[in-house]
């Protein structure tokens, strides 16, 4: 074991003293195309990354949650029955909060004692958060027996990101995490939760996935992600359907129409994203299935990009600078990924092209004044498992 896992096995004889019960792996993820669909129930394509959360962890003697982070250097003891929405802050949250959701789940969940690390980077749209939830939840799930399925221990971690963490997102970075496989995208229908594994493999088609960290600050980003949440909400119940997934490309128009009112032009903008962008998943998983060059799937994702500036006004100038950069330098197809307001952008290039893109991009952002961005290439990985 190297990396993350070798440094929480280490750390936990130092913390809590002996050897842990076992070390557990949850990726983060990036997502290939399908952005703000999954709270409208609509489709998603992430991979989930290399990149994630260890976490050595051994059943606690007691009903508590000792936890160690080495990323953050602090330790908390939480006993689990006074674990609930609004006790619990900063990155303990994200683990105490799936001890909550399984016991409220019905589940006799055991104390645990646990160190975690990763390298995912944090706050770069990449699901560092979701990697801890699901590194916790399957470390619990094997060690008190709960023998709950992936889907199960994705919708806890989510719930512990929604009610106890209290960010309001839908499903698709546990379920990429838990359902993440080698050489492949998740693609997730978000209403019934099916999962297929499209196989997408660029480096055998000449290709490389490059991943732009461009470390826009985005301070904004928790009430503006709410906020597109609740318009999204608030356009499906004036179009009396049960959420924006069930609006076809084809009753677009009519339905836009028949949005009237103050806040019309931007509710006709929000749900004009969310039914192309899922046109536009289902589009990118007929080309790829379809054994086609993965180079007809750039358009598309740049496309997605153009939508989020536009329509869904969740990107910034950074984000949009690297898009621009990363196109014009040769990129098949560049686009924001994630929640938005800073965060990856993801660029689809030839394999031997992608030092130069990355440089343009630094060119770009050191004529606009603005932090070096990092990048890295992205291979699709499992999800998370016991090492
Ligand atoms: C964040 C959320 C996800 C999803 C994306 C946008 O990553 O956690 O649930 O809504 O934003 O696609």
């Amino acid at each position: 074991m190297s990396g993350p896992a070798a440094r929480v096995l280490d750390a936990f004889t130092d913390v809590f003293g002996g050897e842990p019960d076992g070390t557990w792996w949850a990726p983060g993820r990036v997502n290939l195309i399908g952005e703000h669909t999954d709270y409208n129930d609509g489709f998603v394509l992430p991979l989930a990354l290399g990149q994630g959360v260890a976490a050595a962890a051994r059943v606690a003697d007691e009903p508590v949650l000792r936890a160690h982070s080495l990323h953050e250097d602090a330790t908390v003891t939480l006993p689990l029955d006074q674990i609930a929405p609004d006790t619990v802050d900063g990155w303990s949250a994200y683990l105490a909060g799936v001890a909550w959701a399984l016991r409220e789940a019905g589940h006799e969940v055991s104390g645990l004692e646990v160190v975690v690390d990763g390298n995912v980077p944090v706050g770069a749209g990449l699901s560092s958060s979701a990697a801890l939830e699901c590194a916790v939840a399957v470390a619990w799930n094997d060690l008190a027996g709960l023998k709950l399925s992936r889907d199960e221990l994705a919708a806890a971690a989510r719930r512990a990101e929604n009610d106890v963490v209290g960010a309001p997102t839908g499903v698709m970075d546990q379920m990429a995490s838990l359902h993440g496989m080698a050489g492949h995208l998740v693609f997730l229908d978000t209403r019934s939760l099916a999962v297929e594994h499209v196989p997408f493999d660029p480096p055998a088609a000449g290709l490389a996935l490059l991943v732009i960290d461009t470390r826009a600050p985005h301070a904004l980003v928790d009430g503006e992600y709410a906020e597109r949440h609740r318009s999204c909400a608030l356009a499906a119940e004036r179009l009396g359907v049960r959420a924006l997934r069930d609006i076809d490309m084809a009753d677009l128009d009519s339905a836009l129409a028949r949005l009237t009112g103050d806040d019309a032009e931007l509710l006709r903008k929000r749900v004009r994203h969310v039914v192309t962008e899922d046109a536009r998943v289902l589009e990118v998983v007929d080309t790829l299935r379809s054994g086609a060059d993965p180079r007809r799937i750039g358009p598309t994702l740049t496309a997605s990009h153009a939508s989020m500036r536009d329509d869904f006004e969740i990107t910034v100038p950074e984000v949009d600078t690297a898009v621009t950069a990363a196109l014009d330098a040769g990129a098949y197809g560049a686009r924001m990924t994630g929640g938005g307001f800073g965060g990856c952008v993801l660029a689809l290039v030839d394999e031997g092209d992608d030092v130069r893109v990355v440089r343009a991009v630094e060119d770009a952002y050191a004529d606009a004044g603005y932090h070096p961005p990092s990048a890295f290439e992205a291979t699709a990985a499992d999800g998370a498992h016991r090492l």
